[in-house]
């Protein structure tokens, strides 16, 4: 497995390669790997010739500062994990190999460049004013401008995100589209924990008390997707945070129901035909998020 941190010497090494190789797969992740990225490897691995995975925690995505100072950084164990997976690139940037100050700067102000990635503009409309872009004023531009950062140096053929994230996979479908990026979005099953919690580097933060704790979020919506031909989208909101409330220690952001291409919140099942229920919840200082598709 080989080790970039250079731009520079990481597209010369894949432009030696691109000929002979038929297929460049994707895993952009911001590193503290579990099963959940060494799934997406393994996929990568079975559809592509070659596969790279990025470990960069990305600052521009980051509105909360002390998420940023606390995000788990383990760039010598999430090798090993590679390296066992038997991926072949890893590329991991410092901070400075990215950003130009001025980039830096501009978030520090929270002037943010809306709307632009890279001098090209993009429009997320409604997909980025619900759920993750409502609470996180930011986030996905942030998000954006790293995933194009990224697909412009590695330009891949095929890109694999976790569906634990639903809201940045429309984000980067819709940037990818805007961009007019021949890459393909590939979109992989949430892996979860024997309790059924969602697998996320966040979790490493969480006490083993916490862990268990936070299986309700994920069996709240299995229990939804079990019961939603029998309800109605108010009553099994309302059933979610009355589940939610009965562990104190867990704050609920927001539950919504929405369309699963859209993202906007629906009212009635007939309204759509596909429809995802997203949740985020604060456990302590950890932020946690989970969806499940009911059809
Ligand atoms: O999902 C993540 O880990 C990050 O948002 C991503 C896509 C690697 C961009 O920093």
């Amino acid at each position: 497995m080989l080790i970039f941190n250079s731009i520079q010497k990481l597209q010369n090494h894949l432009n030696s390669i691109r000929n002979q190789k038929e297929t460049i797969g994707f895993v952009p992740t911001m590193g503290a790997l579990h099963a959940g990225h060494i799934s997406l490897v393994d996929k990568a691995k079975a559809d592509c010739d070659v596969v790279v995975c990025s470990i960069f925690v990305n600052p521009t995505q980051f509105n909360d500062l002390s998420d940023l100072d606390k995000y788990p950084r383990t760039l010598e164990a999430d090798c090993k994990l590679l390296e066992e997976a038997n991926c072949d690139i890893v590329f991991a940037p410092e901070v400075k190999e990215m950003y130009s100050e001025a980039e830096l700067e501009l978030k520090r102000q929270k002037i943010e460049d809306k709307g632009w990635t890279n001098g090209h503009s993009v429009d997320f409309g409604t997909l980025e004013t619900v759920m993750e872009g409502a609470h996180r004023p930011g986030h996905f531009n942030g998000v954006a401008q790293v995933v194009s950062k990224l697909f412009r140096i590695v330009e891949p053929d095929k890109a694999y995100f976790g569906q634990k994230d639903f809201q940045q996979l429309a984000i980067i479908r819709s940037m990818t589209k805007q961009l007019e990026m021949a890459i393909e979005i590939i979109s992989c099953d949430i892996m979860r924990e024997p309790n059924g919690l969602a697998m996320s580097s966040r979790n490493e933060r969480l006490t083993k008390q916490e862990r268990d704790l936070a299986g309700i979020i994920s069996k709240t919506l299995f229990t939804i997707k079990e019961q939603y031909k029998s309800k109605s989208v108010a009553e099994l909101k309302a059933f979610a945070e009355e589940q939610i409330r009965t562990v104190p220690s867990i704050v609920m952001e927001y539950i919504e129901i929405s369309d699963s291409d859209s993202l906007q919140p629906i009212i009635d099942f007939k309204q759509s035909k596909s429809v995802v229920v997203c949740i985020a919840v604060k456990l302590g200082a950890v932020r946690l998020i989970d969806n499940v598709v009911l059809f």
